[in-house]
């Protein structure tokens, strides 16, 4: 990943991820967030395998998104706004803080969609799942993927050092899927990043 992109996301993060959170100053991002070498890895990932259309599931901050979404040639998010309330924030305001900040990134037709159960979506070949991280949740959001993903793909898996995510992960492993655990220096941030692929 290039110098300038990476300024460009700190850039952005800087101006806009503060009220995110509290942990914001410990690595330069949201602490709800993945880390700066967590999204680098994915965007190279993305890049180097020639990857197309993406989907994320927890859209968050929008901190993941920015690294995704500017490695992909169509990017789609998916997030049902339970993080308003953590901020006293109302839906609204959480997607306009989403439109205003891709919008700056040059991300203009990023769908910004509530769940992944919709009409008119394209296949995806690669998908990152980093939504609610309890009970059989991660697992749902693998399997509710899987339909939707185009016959090579890769799927990776965030927080993954949680038990419901690694739950999540051994349930797709035993329907066939292979796993890579991404290893990272140890930092604040890092919690997990798994990669999935058949
Ligand atoms: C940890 S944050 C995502 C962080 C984001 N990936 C980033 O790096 O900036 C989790 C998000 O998942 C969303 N979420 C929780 N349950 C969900 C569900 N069932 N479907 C979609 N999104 C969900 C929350 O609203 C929250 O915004």
């Amino acid at each position: 990943m290039n110098r300038k992109l990476k300024d460009k996301i700190q850039g952005l993060a800087d101006k806009y991820l503060q009220p995110f959170d509290v942990g914001y100053s410990l690595n330069g991002c949201c602490q709800s967030s993945i880390s700066p070498a967590e999204g680098e890895y994915m965007h190279d990932f993305i890049i180097k395998h020639d990857l197309q259309n993406g989907i994320e599931i927890g859209t968050g901050p929008g901190y993941s998104g920015l690294y995704l979404g500017s490695a992909l040639k169509k990017f789609y998010t998916v997030d049902n706004c339970a993080i308003a309330s953590s901020l006293h924030w109302d839906e609204s305001q959480v997607i306009a803080h989403w439109r205003k900040m891709f919008d700056e990134m040059g991300l203009i037709d990023v769908p910004l969609l509530k769940t992944v159960e919709c009409s008119g979506l394209p296949k995806f070949d690669f998908a990152f799942i980093d939504g609610d991280h309890t009970n059989d949740a991660p697992t749902k959001d693998i399997f509710s993927l899987i339909p939707l993903m185009a016959n090579n793909h890769h799927i990776f898996m965030h927080d993954t050092e949680g038990p419901y995510v690694r739950e999540a992960i051994i349930n797709a492993y035993k329907n066939g899927y292979k796993i890579e655990t991404i290893q990272f220096p140890a930092n604040v941030g890092n919690y997990g990043l798994t990669r999935l692929w058949t």
